[in-house]
């Protein structure tokens, strides 16, 4: 199929989609529009008119802006669109463009739009350049979102909806229906419950990674609150003009179907990053078994009574870090054939979505060949949308000749479990999906963002959303400026700010070294040992970048900014920039004073006096970057425990058992650290309470072998670091620490820059 034809057979199925929704939203219901401009821009609740008409040229979601008036002389925008979705995007295009502001993660800051809003003189165009803009991966639920309340969703959503993505995913409350359907064949609340993984744990249980619930069962308050949350969220996707992507039976099952079922077909998935079988090894129940269809058909129908009509793309995810059962391209087609009709017959529209990351992660397995044989049990082109995960680094596109013809959207992934560490690859992001869209027999159909966790970095998501309407590559020049001076809104803005982040425009968002091609995490955050921390690839910890020339100045000319405009020190944005620029600037000058206390501690000449003294000034600089980041709301450990613990509503075992869930994702990661310091944290009160006790234990341990004249027991160390952290997740915030912030940002990021530069 032809890039043309295959683009528009998307476009199709949106109008198709758009139609459908009518039952809770109708297709020319602008109503979610003027509650976004409402919520937002109170002070603007009558300035914008927004009008659905299909009258634009292109197939693809198109919007036009003019100027019009209220009969009183007053600007009034008006916004003409082909879908909600683009409506939305011209509001986006309006308020960033011609009103100078925002919506971030930190927050909105769309309120700021001037009181007297700025004129457009000659009507503005604008199409997408693909049919879908997609945001989510399965696991950005848990790393970002677990103990998200509907405040925060509805500051996401209106993120998303702004920057036009038009098909999020939409996994929360997943259990609920799940559960009605395994007790309808027979399940016990018990065998279920040994499935279900807890709160901060379920995507790998949905992914079928993962099975149970390490310090507790999954509460069936927890599951029930989630559902609620989930109609909320359908119901304001849908609004604001998204196709949420729903959940679907994948196939994994409590082990127990097994003894009810003894003539299904069920396998074992394979063990999981080291969990062991009671965890992991997940049953699956083979779709070619009769008991699969009707397990779909079941949870389909439930959704579709408990959300609307409301979209008919399901996320699907059967090998995600999970082998099959067998390598035999003939049964690899069956499985896939057999999950498709299941999908179809519970509804005949149905479009499969699936993560291609396995494609990436297990290229050994993965045979073109293998692909070839699952990819073509689901008929036609149009049928399955693959999510090629990790373009910007790690495309599966080429080797796979464009997903076979099936549709695909090409994903920014960028991100591994939240870590925090700067990292962009600018021309990656921009000229790269381009070459993806028009190269020959291409059928890319939507750009997105698959970031498993949304922790700082903001500038190089930001980017691939516009570029999903830029015809051509965008400028990094220009773009960084723009992006700045509507981040920091002050009349008076400094140029030393824009010259701060083209510095880091130029440099760590211009990354050229192909083995740190995601956030780069900082050495401090790992179990300390001896060796093995330092340039690992993969989840990255090479530094790049020079500090010295990049995160120095870039930290200065924020710093001389904050002095030219007093205004800049209240705008949220800046104060987290500061605070994260210096974080970065500490995180690296670790390395160094690592560095040295191995090299000490390694030589002959050294004794348990250099190698206590060697240990020092990187302990003390741990303290500082805790005392740092304790400034900033946005940089709180406690607030991450909050957030879980308020959950519990007051019931104090429950708190605590999401309070253990909160703690043991971002540490061991698993009942005894199966993959430990995956999604750790540069947090105050984390690095002052977790990894200060971690390096004084294991300078105290260096200390002590050289004293006692023993050899250093790399097992022994990684022992005592594990029951560190089992400690440290079984305790509860707030008996000595405090939940808000402490100190005053402005005035530590000048001490410690003086300090560490
Ligand atoms: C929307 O556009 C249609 C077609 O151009 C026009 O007839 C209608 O008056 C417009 N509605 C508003 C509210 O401007
Ligand atoms: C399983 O298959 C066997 C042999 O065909 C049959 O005798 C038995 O009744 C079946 N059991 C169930 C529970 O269907
Ligand atoms: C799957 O794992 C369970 C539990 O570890 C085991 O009892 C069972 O025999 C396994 N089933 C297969 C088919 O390997
Ligand atoms: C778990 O999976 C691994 C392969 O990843 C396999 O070797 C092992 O036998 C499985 N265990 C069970 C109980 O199925
Ligand atoms: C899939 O495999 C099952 C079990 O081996 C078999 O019964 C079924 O006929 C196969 N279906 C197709 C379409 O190959
Ligand atoms: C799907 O795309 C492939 C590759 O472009 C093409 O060969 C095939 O004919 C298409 N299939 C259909 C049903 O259009
Ligand atoms: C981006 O714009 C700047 C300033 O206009 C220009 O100097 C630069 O060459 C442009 N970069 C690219 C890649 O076009
Ligand atoms: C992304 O950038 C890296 C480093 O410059 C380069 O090696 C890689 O090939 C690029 N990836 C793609 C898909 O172009
Ligand atoms: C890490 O890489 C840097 C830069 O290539 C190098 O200077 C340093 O020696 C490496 N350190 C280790 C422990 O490999
Ligand atoms: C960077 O600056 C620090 C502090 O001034 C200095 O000790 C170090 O040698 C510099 N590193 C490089 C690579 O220039
Ligand atoms: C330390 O001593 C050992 C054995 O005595 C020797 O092989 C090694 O080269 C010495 N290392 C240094 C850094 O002096
Ligand atoms: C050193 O010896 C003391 C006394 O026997 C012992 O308590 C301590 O654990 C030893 N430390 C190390 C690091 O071996």
């Amino acid at each position: 199929m032809s890039l043309l034809a295959s683009l528009k057979s998307g476009t199709f199925f949106l109008a198709a989609i758009a139609c459908i929704v009518s039952t809770s939203a109708h297709p020319d219901d602008v109503s979610g529009l003027y509650a976004l401009v409402k919520r937002r821009m109170p002070g603007h609740s009558n300035a914008f008119t927004f009008n659905l008409s299909t009258t634009a040229s292109s197939d693809l979601d198109t919007f036009t802006m003019r100027d019009a008036s209220d009969g009183e002389g007053d600007t009034q925008i008006y916004i003409e669109c082909t879908t909600i979705s683009a409506c939305a995007r011209g509001l986006y295009t309006y308020v960033t463009e011609f009103g100078g502001v925002d919506i971030w993660w930190t927050g909105s800051r769309l309120y700021q739009l001037p009181h007297k809003l700025p004129t457009i003189k000659d009507p503005v165009t604008r199409s997408a350049i693909v049919p879908y803009r997609y945001f989510f991966n399965t696991v950005t639920f848990d790393y970002t979102a677990a103990f998200y309340t509907f405040d925060d969703w509805s500051l996401l959503l209106d993120w998303l909806a702004l920057r036009g993505v038009n098909l999020p995913l939409a996994w929360v409350g997943y259990e609920y229906t799940l559960v009605e359907v395994f007790r309808e064949v027979g399940l016990t609340d018990a065998e279920i419950a040994d499935f279900l993984s807890g709160p901060a744990f379920q995507a790998w249980n949905r992914f079928g990674n993962i099975q149970g619930s390490w310090g507790g069962d999954l509460p069936t308050q927890w599951i029930n609150d989630q559902f609620a949350l989930q109609k909320q969220i359908i119901s304001r996707m849908v609004e604001l003009g998204m196709t949420p992507v729903l959940p679907s039976f994948t196939g994994f099952v409590p082990r127990a179907l097994h003894s009810l079922y003894p003539n299904a077909s069920i396998v074992n998935g394979s063990q999981w990053i080291g969990f062991p079988s009671t965890y992991t090894n997940d049953s699956f129940l083979e779709p070619f078994d009769p008991l699969f269809a009707i397990l779909q058909k079941s949870l389909i129908d439930k959704q579709i009574i408990a959300y609307g009509s409301v979209s008919h793309i399901y996320t699907l995810d059967q090998y995600n870090e999970n082998d099959p059962y067998s390598g035999d391209p003939a049964y690899l087609q069956n499985v896939s054939s057999a999950t498709f009709a299941s999908l179809r017959a519970a509804d005949p529209e149905a479009i499969w979505l699936m993560q291609g990351w396995l494609f990436f992660s297990d290229e050994t397995f993965w045979t073109t060949e293998r692909v070839q044989a699952y990819l073509s049990g689901i008929p036609g082109n149009n049928s399955m949308i693959i999510l090629d995960l990790y373009s910007e680094a790690q495309p599966q596109w080429e080797r796979l000749s464009s997903y076979y013809g099936k549709q695909w959207v090409w994903c920014e992934l960028h991100d591994f479990g939240g870590n925090m560490g700067f990292e962009g690859n600018f021309v990656n992001v921009t000229a790269e999906p381009l070459r993806a869209l028009t190269s020959p027999g291409s059928s890319m159909v939507g750009m997105g963002l698959t970031p498993e966790g949304l922790e700082g970095n903001e500038i190089i998501y930001d980017v691939l959303l516009d570029q999903a309407w830029s015809p051509t590559a965008i400028n990094r020049t220009s773009y960084v400026s723009s992006w700045v001076s509507r981040r920091y809104y002050v009349s008076d803005l400094p140029s030393s700010a824009v010259n701060a982040w083209e510095i880091l425009g130029a440099t760590v968002y211009s990354n050229q070294d192909p083995s740190s091609q995601a956030t780069v995490k900082s050495i401090l955050e790992l179990a300390p040992a001896l060796s093995g921390l330092v340039n690992r690839t993969g989840i990255p910890t090479i530094v790049f970048y020079d500090t010295n020339t990049t995160v120095v100045p870039a930290l200065q000319m924020l710093i001389q900014a904050g002095y030219e405009s007093n205004s800049l020190l209240n705008i949220p944005e800046f104060k987290y920039d500061l605070v994260d620029v210096t974080r970065q600037l500490l995180a690296n000058r670790f390395i160094t004073f690592y560095e040295t206390l191995v090299a000490t501690y390694t030589s002959n000449a050294s004794s348990s006096a250099t190698v206590a003294a060697a240990g020092k000034p990187l302990l003390q600089l741990l303290h500082d970057l805790d005392e740092l980041l304790l400034t900033d709301d946005y940089f709180l450990l406690a607030n991450w425990i909050s957030a879980a613990r308020s959950l519990a509503y007051g019931n104090a075992s429950y708190a605590a058992f999401l309070e253990y869930n909160a703690r043991n994702q971002i540490t061991l990661w698993g009942p005894t650290g199966e993959i430990n310091d995956y999604a750790s944290k540069q947090w105050g009160g984390l690095v002052g309470g977790y990894y200060v006790p971690r390096w004084e234990t294991f300078i105290d341990y260096l200390v002590g072998t050289k004293e006692n004249g023993t050899a250093y027991n790399a097992t022994a160390i990684a022992n005592t670091m594990l029951v560190i952290g089992e400690q440290w997740d079984a305790q509860t915030w707030g008996q000595t620490e405090s939940w808000g912030t402490v100190g005053n940002s402005w005035s530590v990021v000048q001490a410690l820059a003086t300090k560490y530069t």
